[in-house]
């Protein structure tokens, strides 16, 4: 665990937690001068979270704080939620998310119940999402549901009760999952929370991929909007003619960012601050045969410190050669969302006055 003291060191901490090479930003960095604000985060308790739409800039800091106090400080002794089950429903496969929702409760003492997958459910007989939700009403306090259909979040809210964590639907969204994002960006750059950022510290912001039928990356794009003062451009690097899709299209039109779209990424790369990679390969045929203009390896033309995302699971698109050097934000973004996860389970079962006073700085 890092030094609870919040250290203001402007770079990487001696010690490093992942132990696996690549940046490991200090949390202590968003935490340094501010409490967390617990009246903001309130706004989440008994909430369920669906859609990055849901939040403003001022609440995404407030639970990337909580979730860097947590980072930087061991209370898994004060048990905050002692008492509580967590349903974790995957009716599609997952490797990070399952487990690191289900890391996130039971570091804090909860319990979990588990669908690790849907053909162990009454789904392999044919049974409905509605009526799945109607029993989950009766076995938990929360669940947290990732599908293959997009509408199944609106199937199960039919009748569930308890508050829903969305954790990944369809082609839909991944709201969690651009929490965890922008938690190691902001970590990385804290002054990027700023509301004015000075032009040589904007970034330019490269997205692989198809924000109009990727969730993750749609729900990372339509974040980063929230944080529009620090970023210069963006790039999006799709093969398809239209990546965007006419709703986001007007919605990052609206956002009078710069923006661009490229089938190329050595055509951005050496300008590029954070490259938010993607597994692009998994997205029908135009991408089955992966080309230099959709990869990263240890040979691409990256800025001395630019920073590459990926929300896992990869293929060829980021060759592991990266994962050893400073470029390498992806494994910090994979640990960081255990944290994120559990300041969402803190704030919606409202298990503040479970947190240890003298190690986590609050405010009403
Ligand atoms: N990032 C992510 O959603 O990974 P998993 O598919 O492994 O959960």
């Amino acid at each position: 665990m890092v030094d609870p003291q919040f250290s203001e060191s402007k770079n990487l901490l001696v010690e490093n937690p992942l132990d696996s090479g690549g940046l490991y930003p200090d949390p202590g960095q968003l935490i340094v001068k501010d409490k967390v604000n617990l009246k903001i985060l309130k706004k989440l308790v008994g909430q369920s979270i669906l859609s990055v739409n849901q939040f403003d800039k001022e609440l995404v800091l407030e639970i990337c704080k909580l979730a860097a106090l947590l980072e930087a400080t061991e209370i898994a002794e004060s048990h905050p939620l002692n008492g509580k089950i967590v349903i974790t429903a995957f009716f599609e496969a997952s490797t990070r998310t399952r487990l690191s929702f289900e890391s996130a409760v039971l570091r804090l003492n909860g319990k979990i119940i588990t669908i690790p997958d849907a053909r162990q459910t009454g789904v392999a007989k044919g049974e409905s999402l509605a009526d799945i939700g109607e029993m989950f009403n009766a076995y938990g306090d929360l669940v947290v549901m990732r599908h293959t259909e997009t509408d199944a979040v609106q199937k199960i809210m039919k009748n569930l009760r308890l508050p829903l964590i969305n954790a990944g639907n369809g082609s839909g969204e991944h709201p969690t999952q651009a929490l965890a994002d922008w938690f190691a960006i902001l970590k990385w750059k804290p002054e990027l929370k700023k509301d004015k950022v000075k032009p040589e510290n904007r970034i330019h912001l490269g997205i692989l991929g198809t924000p109009g039928s990727m969730r993750a990356v749609n729900s990372f794009l339509r974040m980063s909007l929230l944080f529009k003062p620090g970023i210069r451009k963006i790039s999006i690097i799709s093969e398809m003619a239209d990546p965007l899709g006419p709703e986001l299209q007007e919605t990052l039109e609206k956002s009078d960012l710069d923006f661009v779209i490229t089938n190329d990424i050595n055509v951005v790369l050496s300008d590029m601050d954070v490259i938010y990679m993607n597994s692009i390969a998994f997205l029908g045929d135009s991408y089955k045969t992966l080309d230099s203009r959709f990869k990263l390896d240890a040979g691409s033309n990256l800025k001395e410190d630019a920073v590459v995302l990926h929300p896992l699971a990869r293929l060829d698109e980021l060759d592991p050669a990266l994962d050893g050097t400073h470029h390498n934000l992806y494994f910090t973004q994979a640990h960081g969302a255990v944290f994120i996860r559990q300041a969402l389970f803190i704030s919606v079962l409202n298990r503040f006055d479970r947190l240890p006073k003298k190690d986590v700085p609050l405010s009403n």
